[in-house]
């Protein structure tokens, strides 16, 4: 029989500061229970000059390998998903490549479909592992954003920033996927879209729900048809706000034809600890499903050995998949020991005015000359770019 295929270790990377979204809700003149109870975001990630996708995916995959005990020379296949690329043609995976000093015998790209580009990033490496290409080596897969909307829109409560990176082996440490057993839905719409001179996305709002609702729909009807019977103990969501994961998780009991009655009680515990890093950190894009695995797996309620989790992943545009794994055995005290939430703690809390200030400063942050300043300890620092305009990164 073929040995199982999946995420062995996991770690997360966010920015050093976040603004409370309740300051945010008084400075913009709306409820504070709108944004704490409404969308269930209390605070969100914001990246300083120094942060990027790059600094951010280099922190989590250096914290992955620190973590995890796994040697970063046994890597051959190197993927980032993103949609705030840095270069129209550099890929992200390229720097994480170098500054990782992984081995040049490695398959390296970046994906993009919105959020659901690590997605495609993590079945390809189970796929390239299945397939026989790995040839005992891991696949170190990173998902790395910042989500940015204009200032003062309904979209700005639902910004973060971070990565979070995987690496998926064979006899996975964590969480055994179901190789080949996935639901597929797509469909060409405008809910959410970022034109190539704009920083800031562009979305419309209550359409993307529907259309997040519709495609999770029909990848889990798709994906029923594979895995008849199966029943799902923990459910993890792509999530843009954690309110999100709550309609998402009725629209899912639905179609299995579960009453409202039931969702509020089989939500606390099904979804519900998935959501604490959500909350705390907020759409983090193409990381926001794997976030609420590492969040999951992070708590003192982390599930037991051989549950079986669903997890669907959301991209805007739109795709989706709906697949599923299985906590693998000694899973969860392996997780206990990685230390997911440490990242978390010791962050700085920005006022609003600091806010905007970085906001507008970001406008030309791609533009400014490297300057030769340390990174702080431990973290790697985008300093700018050089007299041919090539991105320089210190640390
Ligand atoms: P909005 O229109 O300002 O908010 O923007 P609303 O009026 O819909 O209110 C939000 C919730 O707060 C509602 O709850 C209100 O009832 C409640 P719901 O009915 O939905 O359960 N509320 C209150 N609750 C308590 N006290 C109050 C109060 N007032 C209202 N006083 C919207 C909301 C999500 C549209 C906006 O934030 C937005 O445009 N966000 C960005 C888009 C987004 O996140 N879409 C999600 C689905 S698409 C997706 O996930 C893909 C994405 O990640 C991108 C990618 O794939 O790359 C975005």
């Amino acid at each position: 029989m073929r040995p199982a295929i999946g995420i062995d270790a996991v770690a997360i990377c966010v920015p050093s500061a976040y603004v409370e979204l309740g300051e945010l809700a008084t400075a913009r003149g709306i409820p504070a229970e709108k944004y704490l109870h409404g969308l269930g975001v209390k605070r969100m990630a914001i990246a300083g000059p120094d942060e990027d996708p790059v600094s951010l995916a280099v922190g989590a995959a250096r914290r992955l390998f620190a973590s995890s005990g796994r040697d970063a020379g046994d890597v051959g296949y190197c993927a980032v998903g993103t949609e705030t690329a840095v270069d129209h043609s550099k890929p992200v995976a390229s720097y994480l490549h170098g500054l990782l000093g992984l081995p040049q015998r490695c398959r390296v790209f970046e994906a993009k479909h919105a959020c659901y580009g690590a997605t495609a990033a993590l079945l390809g490496a189970v796929e390239w592992i299945a397939a026989g290409s790995a040839r005992g080596r891991s696949a170190l897969v990173v998902a790395s954003d910042i989500a940015r909307y204009e200032l003062g829109s309904p979209g700005e409560p639902t910004q973060g920033a971070g990565a979070v990176a995987m690496l998926v082996t064979e006899r996975p440490r964590l969480l055994e996927i179901d190789v080949g057993e996935y639901g597929s839905y797509a469909r060409d719409v405008h809910d959410f879209w970022r034109p190539l001179h704009r920083k800031e996305a562009l979305v419309d709002g209550h359409f993307s729900v529907s259309c997040y609702l519709d495609a999770l729909q029909g990848a889990y009807a798709d994906w029923k048809e594979r895995a008849a019977g199966a029943a799902l103990e923990r459910s993890l969501y792509h999530v843009p706000y954690p309110r999100m994961a709550y309609k998402a998780h009725r629209r899912r009991l639905a179609v299995d034809g579960i009453g409202e009655a039931d969702a509020d009680a089989r939500f606390a515990v099904e979804v519900a600890p998935s959501l604490r890093f959500a909350s705390d950190v907020g759409n983090i894009y193409t990381g926001s499903l794997y976030l609420s695995l590492a969040s999951l797996l992070a708590g003192g309620d982390r599930p037991a050995d051989g549950t079986r989790v669903g997890l669907f992943s959301y991209g805007s545009g739109c795709g989706a998949e709906f697949f599923t794994g299985r906590v693998a055995a000694g899973g969860a005290a392996f997780a206990a020991a990685l230390e997911l939430s440490a990242p978390l703690e010791g962050r700085t809390r920005l006022t609003v005015s600091a806010y905007e200030s970085i906001r507008r400063a970001d406008a030309t942050a791609d533009r400014r000359a490297a300057a030769g300043s340390e990174a702080s300890a431990g973290r790697v620092a985008f300093a700018g770019i050089d007299g041919r305009e090539r991105r320089v990164y210190l640390g």
